[in-house]
């Protein structure tokens, strides 16, 4: 084979490898494999220099670590920015621009502020050949191999009428998915985890060794042009500028607008605001600049900022705060979850004075004390976090925290299950907080919808014994909840009225309100659709419970559990006698549930004969044949089965015996 053709083909490999490693999280060679590749290539191309390609994998995937960084100055100085932090602000902000510039309206590119690394990347000739920090703003710190790394910055421009020397600034950062997923394998692997995203990409560029940071998901994002050896060619407007260097290949924001004026710029920030929580990545705020690059130089700088742009932070997502106690909550399922009391802060727009601390391995791992400060974080709809622990600020006389040996609600022993991190109380039902927490979500609007159940209610009903499980709820009356407090007349009958119209549901929405461990939603619904009826549901084992989709042997095992318990049956009973109903599902006998299937019979059954076997199978729109192949769905194999039932073992054809014939006929409605 040819050189470059063998060049071609490892380039090739290792370019796929590399997306299937990175972006898709399942390599399909080991590591060694990669290796080999790899240092192969790099022979070939230091041999060949003639084959030389910027966008080689060897260029991308991180070279010998360095000792130290290099310094490299800027050829323009990295400022910062003002902060408006009001509407007032940004109106005072656009009445300088437009006295400075004698203008009546000017036009702002609005951008969102990036929460990343600010880096100034250069391309020669197209080809990325220097990449630095900001540092101090005069000079940084040499990362090109770093950046080089990062999939989304070319290595080489595309089109052409690129300046010869082109340097942009931007910014690095980690999108929330990848930040996401790089802390979960740091958990998984008992490692440190990454505080923030921002954080994370600090990390990941700080790396002397590039190979590490060609493992993170880091992304980059172009703001502004630096320095270019004859920008006059460039159009005069910021933003399309922006739109040239994207056009080149550089990644730019697809999030920018031109607005008009300080009211231009507020209606962008409002609109923006109310997307951050389902952006991709995290922004702190908003950057306005001047469009116009000749006004940007005619309004000039003061001190480290310029006059034409002010960024409007957001509130923040994350602050400090400290941790007064820790309290330990009885969940339905037992689940003990230790609960951080806090100091109250106003984080994330709102103010926050408890956080969960999930389990045991999360506080060893954060090393948290009662009585450190802590960094919380709240970002988007997700339950405050405590993120750090900071260290200095430990006072003396901090507290270990010691996890109960018995449930703080009823005294029960607490267990841990093999392999969990959980603890769990073994009170069940006996346990008041997870009675209350099995009726609170026994009333919830995706379980059995009784509007007006609140917690409080639930409590005093609880509290006088009125409530012992879910059945009690529909043998109360108007006297009884009128008695409550805080409970008017009118609210009762209302209460009582909700109670009445939660009777008429459906399957799905009762097996849910069950509140059967690891059965929500979505699982209730497959098992609804599954059974249809109740009764098939009560009777499967686990055997026909795992064929289920969404349904796994724990699952199955905790069904089993739930529905061998003697007193969830009878409360089953009771909330029917009571009148709990659903509309009954469609039979699967006249759907045919095993049309298209191709079922075989052999050996002797002992409460049918063969031939009623058939019938009933047939019955449920089964094909059945009397020999075996590998398009049979199904062997039904009785005692004394010999050849059929050796050559469905040996094509991997499922087989079955007659109780669980029985059973499955049962299921389907044909007995
Ligand atoms: S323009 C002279 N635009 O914010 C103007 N900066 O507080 C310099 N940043 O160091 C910056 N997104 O790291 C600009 N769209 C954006 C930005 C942005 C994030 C960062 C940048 C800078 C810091 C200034």
């Amino acid at each position: 084979m040819d050189t470059l053709a063998e060049i071609r083909r490892l380039r090739n490999d290792l370019l796929r490898w590399n997306r299937e490693y990175y972006q898709n999280d399942q390599p399909s060679v080991p590591d060694s494999e990669y290796d080999r590749a790899l240092q192969q290539l790099r022979v070939l191309e230091d041999e060949y220099p003639e084959h030389f390609d910027p966008e080689s994998p060897t260029q991308r995937v991180g070279a010998s670590p360095l000792s130290a960084f290099k310094s490299v100055e800027h050829r323009i100085p990295m400022l910062s920015l003002d902060n408006a932090f009001d509407p007032q602000d940004l109106q005072d902000f656009d009445r300088r621009v437009m006295e400075r510039s004698k203008s009546a309206s000017v036009s702002y590119c609005c951008e969102p502020k990036l929460d990343g690394i600010a880096v100034s990347i250069l391309w020669e000739n197209g080809i990325l050949v220097q990449a630095a920090t900001r540092g101090d703003g005069r000079s940084g710190e040499d990362i090109t191999q770093n950046v080089r790394t990062i999939d989304t910055v070319p290595l080489r421009l595309l089109g052409s009428g690129y300046p010869e020397l082109l340097e942009v600034r931007g910014e690095i950062f980690m999108p929330r998915e990848g930040f996401e997923k790089l802390n979960a394998r740091a958990r998984a692997n008992d490692e440190k985890t990454f505080v923030n995203p921002r954080n994370a990409a600090a990390g990941s560029l700080r790396q002397l060794d590039s190979r590490i940071t060609a493992r993170r998901p880091l992304d980059f994002c172009a703001y502004s042009l630096g320095y270019a050896d004859d920008s006059s060619t460039l159009p005069d407007a910021h933003s399309k500028v922006m739109h040239q260097l994207g056009a080149w290949g550089i990644p730019i924001s697809t999030l920018s607008e031109v607005v008009t004026g300080a009211s231009g710029c507020e209606g962008y920030y409002e609109r923006l605001a109310a997307k951050r929580d389902v952006l991709d990545f995290d922004i702190d705020g908003i950057v306005f600049k001047v469009d116009s690059r000749s006004l940007q130089d005619q309004l000039g700088f003061v001190s480290r900022a310029p006059r034409w742009a002010i960024a409007r932070k957001f509130p923040a997502q994350e602050e400090t705060t400290v941790v007064r106690s820790v309290e330990f909550q009885v969940g339905r399922t037992g689940a003990i979850t230790p609960v951080a009391r806090l100091d109250p802060v106003f984080v994330g727009g709102v103010t926050v004075s408890n956080a969960t601390l999930h389990n045991a391995c999360e506080i060893d791992r954060l090393e948290l004390r009662v009585g450190d400060t802590v960094i919380i974080r709240r970002a988007g709809d997700v339950i405050p976090q405590v993120v750090a622990v900071a260290m200095d600020k430990r006072p003396s006389d901090a507290q270990v925290i010691v996890f109960p040996t018995a449930c703080p609600a009823c005294g029960s022993p607490v267990e841990r299950d093999a392999g969990e991190a959980v603890l769990r109380c073994v009170g069940g039902f006996v346990c008041p907080a997870q009675r209350m927490a099995a009726l609170r979500h026994f009333v919830s609007r995706k379980a059995m919808d009784i509007d007006g159940f609140g917690e409080k209610i639930i409590a005093q009903l609880v509290d006088r014994e009125l409530l012992k499980n879910a059945a009690d709820i529909y043998e109360l009356d108007l006297r009884t909840l009128a008695d409550l407090d805080r409970l008017g007349e009118k609210s009762a009958a209302n209460l009582l009225q909700a109670i009445e119209q939660s009777k008429s549901t459906t399957l799905a929405r009762f097996i849910y309100a069950l509140g059967i461990r690891e059965v929500g939603e979505a699982t209730a619904r497959q098992l609804a659709g599954y059974f249809e009826t109740l009764d098939r549901f009560i009777a499967a084992s686990e055997e026909v419970l795992i064929e289920v989709d969404d349904v796994g042997p724990v699952v199955a095992d905790h069904i089993r559990q739930f529905l061998d318990q003697e007193a969830n049956i009878e409360t089953i009973h009771r909330l029917q006698a009571a009148g709990v109903t659903w509309p009954a599902q469609q039979s699967s006998v006249s759907n045919a549930v095993l049309s298209e299937q191709i079922w075989v019979v052999t050996g002797k059954l002992e409460t049918m004969t063969r031939e009623e076997a058939e019938t009933t199978l047939r019955a449920l729109g089964a094909k059945v044949s009397s020999s075996v192949s590998s398009k049979t769905t199904c062997v039904v194999a009785g005692p004394g089965a010999g050849s059929k039932l050796k050559k469905a073992q040996s094509l991997n054809v499922s087989v079955i015996d007659e109780p669980m014939l029985l059973e499955k006929f049962n299921l389907w409605g044909a007995l």
